[in-house]
């Protein structure tokens, strides 16, 4: 099949390359010459595990290109998905400018009987407004009505494992009412070998938005939780093992912690309580989702800092500053909101990541290190924000070198008699 992708950001990448794999000619198309010069050269722009050796392969057997040209990479393409980023506006809601300039764009390349899939996050209903700038540009070009599919097609991938989870995915939800449309995307993803559903495209819209809420909420409960537990001598880690084993809600995707950040949840929740909002359904849980979120970080350091007796003057090491573990990605990451509190409560702050770079607003009383162990040395305070395999592995024996030293474990990952053995005072969340 002949693929092209529009918008070569980390969904668009990571989705050219597998179907690349899968023997498809596949074209990735962006209007940023820079990034599509460094595409050309299989430099990806973000650290993503797998995907720029996949890049690299896909390239030499010439199944994967890059341009700017909409001209060539739309005029013989059977299916164009368009992956384009859909950042929030200032009412909360997805902004589809981009969306819709890339539909003006591609319109009057557009061949008859292509598909025209979209797998940017978007609201349902999108697909009509999509219809009507790609034929409101026809017309102004005076170009001739073709027959043309629109379908839904949302992507459901993690950073730091994007490509085995498009490879690997436990679905792929396929928008379209058109039998025909259906079985060409069915075959499509077929060797993925998970379950394919089709349904209305308004459901496969609702679907990635709910998915995510269903999951920062299910992530805001846990840590409400452990606030309870904090108070009341129970141990958030006991306590999810107890409710963990009932079936109906299952032991997984619930760690306690900061809060959930990266570039999909926060957006994500933010977008669809804006969206309920704009359709008269604003009294809902997402509202209180977001701001119970957004409340978390300043409250727990609030707390942290009321154990310890302030920052002021603390020299704090600060492990892992990217969002998650195996990814560079500094979008609503911990760190980002950690640090600066910091700082401005007058400690010294030295940190650590594999991956990520950080420099705070006002980077005086700040340094980042290459090692664990530089960055530790003469610590007061350890915080291991990220989970790291690096830092979960790390000895802390060789760093504790001060009588009174406190280990946070901002994400119930360590043993807390293991380091209490070791001599630290250890704060977790909710135990
Ligand atoms: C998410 C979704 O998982 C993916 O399906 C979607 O399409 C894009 O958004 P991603 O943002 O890459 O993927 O990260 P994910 O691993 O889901 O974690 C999101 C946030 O929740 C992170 O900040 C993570 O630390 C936090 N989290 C996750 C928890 O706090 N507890 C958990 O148990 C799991």
């Amino acid at each position: 099949m002949k693929i092209t992708i529009i918008g070569t950001g980390f969904v668009g990448v990571v989705t050219a390359a597998v179907y690349a794999s899968l023997g498809h000619q596949v074209t990735g198309l962006d209007i940023d010459k820079k990034k599509i010069k460094s595409l050309q050269k299989s430099q990806v722009p973000f650290y993503e595990p797998q995907l720029t050796n996949l890049l690299k392969q896909q390239q030499q057997q010439k199944r994967l290109k890059f341009t700017t040209s909409y001209a060539q990479a739309v005029k013989n393409a059977e299916l164009v998905i368009i992956a384009v980023g859909t950042p929030s506006a200032p009412d909360g809601q997805a902004d589809l400018s981009y969306v819709f300039a890339s539909c003006e764009s591609l319109a009057l390349y557009l061949k008859k009987q292509t598909i025209v899939a979209i797998k940017s996050t978007v609201p349902p209903g999108t697909l009509d407004q999509v219809k009507q700038k790609i034929n409101q540009a026809r017309q102004q070009q005076k170009l001739s009505k073709i027959k043309y599919y629109l379908a839904a097609l949302p992507e459901f991938l993690r950073e730091g494992s994007a490509v085995q989870d498009t490879l690997k995915p436990d679905r792929v939800l396929i928008g379209t009412e058109n039998s025909q449309v259906f079985q060409k995307l069915q075959k499509l993803h077929q060797p993925f070998k998970a379950p394919i559903v089709q349904m209305k495209p308004a459901s496969a819209q609702m679907a990635k938005y709910a998915a995510n809420a269903y999951l920062a909420t299910r992530i805001t409960f846990a840590n409400q939780i452990a606030d309870l537990c904090q108070k009341n001598g129970a141990d958030i880690e006991e306590v999810l093992t107890g409710i963990g084993l009932d079936k109906r809600i299952g032991p997984h995707y619930w760690y306690p912690g900061l809060g959930y950040g990266g570039s999909c949840f926060p957006k994500d929740v933010k977008e669809l309580a804006a969206y309920s909002r704009a359709i008269g359904e604003g009294d809902n849980i997402l509202n209180k989702v977001n701001q119970i979120n957004e409340n978390r970080i300043p409250k727990l350091m609030r707390q942290f800092a009321k154990k310890l007796a302030g920052w002021q003057n603390k020299v704090v090491a600060v492990l892992g500053l990217s969002f998650k573990p195996h990814t560079d990605d500094l979008r609503e990451a911990p760190a980002t909101k950690v640090i600066p509190i910091l700082l401005q409560a007058g400690a010294k702050v030295n940190s650590y990541d594999p991956m990520a770079q950080y420099s705070p607003p006002t980077s005086t009383n700040y340094q980042q290190f290459k090692k664990i162990k530089t960055a530790c040395q003469d610590a007061d305070v350890i915080i291991a924000l990220i989970e790291w395999p690096e830092i979960l592995s790390f000895d802390f024996s060789q760093v504790k070198t001060k009588k009174h030293q406190w280990f946070i474990d901002a994400r119930n990952q360590f043993k807390p008699k293991q380091l209490e053995k070791l001599g630290y005072d250890y704060l977790g969340i909710g135990r």
